[in-house]
């Protein structure tokens, strides 16, 4: 079986930014670090750059998952490989040559993935699937923190998951975007490995909504068995 464990990465986008530092101490038990960059273009937001990146890492061991929602990734990919993002997922919607940013992000060491918008079907990634570390499927449209999961978002995760089977390979399917307790059976079930979750995390006891998630994930897994 490909990837058999549940994995949570909050976003921090989600977290309150005049104590960033203890937000992100305080979710020591998850995965990764999401962390969206928007650029006010590609969506109609902005969010944080390079340099609060460079923060992040300083002050935390945790992976960090970098989700580019930006025009033109060509230029700004190689500023967050500076900065120091473990996994750099940057757009199918916003790129030209893909295998280039993908082999860019690999020479430097990275994971590389890519993200679907909600209205972008997964075959459009047939030729480059066996080169991705992971594929990021957003089921909200990007742009802000805290929108609805899109109903039927599960149907585009079990048609990616059957793209890897029939050709033989296992990137980490991620989802963006909604997901909290009441949905990660759902998505897990359907394929995915990796939870981004911000507004579900950043409320109340954040490590334990993260264990919570991660729980509801396990047991997607657990009926999968
Ligand atoms: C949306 C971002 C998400 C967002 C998730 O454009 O890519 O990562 O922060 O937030 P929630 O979990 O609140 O939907
Ligand atoms: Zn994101």
């Amino acid at each position: 079986m490909l990837n058999e464990s549940v994995q949570i990465a909050p976003s921090i986008l989600s977290a309150d930014f005049t104590r960033l530092g203890e937000d992100i101490r305080s979710v020591s038990n998850a995965d990764y670090i999401h962390y969206d960059v928007m650029d006010g273009h590609f969506v109609p937001n902005l969010s944080f750059g390079v340099s609060i990146l460079r923060q992040v890492k300083a002050c935390s061991d945790i992976p960090v998952d970098a989700h580019l929602m930006v025009s033109n990734p060509e230029e700004s990919v190689p500023w967050y490989l500076d900065a120091g993002a473990d996994v750099v997922t940057f757009h199918w919607e916003a790129q030209i040559h893909a295998e280039r940013l993908v082999n860019l992000i690999h020479e430097r060491g990275a994971r590389a993935g890519i993200s679907l918008n909600p209205a972008t079907p997964v075959n459009v990634l047939d030729s480059i699937i066996d080169e991705l570390d992971l594929v990021l499927i957003m089921t909200v449209n990007p742009g802000y923190g805290g929108q609805s999961f899109i109903e039927g978002s599960a149907r585009k995760i079990r048609a990616l998951r059957s793209l890897c089977d029939e050709r033989g390979v296992s990137p980490l399917i991620e989802v963006d975007g909604g997901i909290g307790q009441g949905n990660a059976e759902e998505v897990v079930r359907a394929g995915a490995r990796l939870l981004v979750a911000g507004s579900a995390v950043f409320k109340g006891d954040h490590a334990a909504n993260v264990e919570a998630i991660r729980a509801a994930g396990q047991r997607g897994l657990a009926l999968m068995a």
